[in-house]
């Protein structure tokens, strides 16, 4: 893996053990890549470096601006639009679909609606995954995957998608799971 320098924005996600967990342990392919929830841009960046072409959707304008600023700064180009979920990229397909997600339940400890945009993933902390999970399939190509994050601390869910563990981190507070939902 090559050496990325990310700065922080403040009200952007920082990088934690989940966005090393998937930067570091998504295997390597082909294709064309499309990034729900960039934050400051580091799996994006991470997959560029590696070749793909990459496009980077965030709700967050400042991760937006976060993601514009580091990809310029690490000499990468990727495409960074702002929006929610899949509508910036409609009518378009990719190979490989990644998402890092919010996938806390809702708390008190989160008071910043920008950091509970970040992690915050419903009701049961699983609803944005399930959604994401729904509507990929519309913009992949024949053979496209998903890659995500799960939590042992989101509610277990049924998806009409096969599913492999490709790396697991056990955390005192939780366990950290890289899916490839195929
Ligand atoms: C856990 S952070 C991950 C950030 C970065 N990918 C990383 O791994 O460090 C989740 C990101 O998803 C973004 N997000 C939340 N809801 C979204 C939505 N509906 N559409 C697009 N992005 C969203 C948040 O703004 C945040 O940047």
């Amino acid at each position: 893996m090559k050496e990325i320098i990310i700065t922080n924005f403040e009200g952007v996600y920082e990088p934690a053990e989940d966005s090393w967990l998937i930067s570091r342990h998504i295997p390597k392919s082909e294709g064309n890549v499309l990034e729900i929830g960039s934050g400051t841009g580091i799996i994006s960046i991470h997959l560029a470096q590696r070749g793909h072409q990459v496009t980077a959707v965030d709700l967050n304008p400042k991760a937006v601006e976060a993601t514009k600023f580091n990809a310029k700064n690490n000499n990468v180009k990727i495409e960074v639009l702002e929006g929610n979920m899949f509508n910036p990229v409609k009518n378009r397909k990719f190979d490989m679909i990644v998402c890092n997600p919010p996938y806390l339940p809702p708390s008190d400890d989160y008071n910043d609606p920008e950091l509970a945009l970040a992690v915050e993933g419903g009701p049961s902390g699983s609803e944005f995954t399930i959604k994401l999970l729904t509507q990929a399939k519309n913009y992949l190509n024949p053979n496209g995957s998903v890659y995500m994050i799960l939590s042992s601390r989101m509610k277990e869910f049924e998806v009409d998608w096969k599913r492999k563990v490709i790396k697991q981190e056990k955390y005192f507070f939780e366990r950290l799971n890289l899916l490839h939902f195929f």
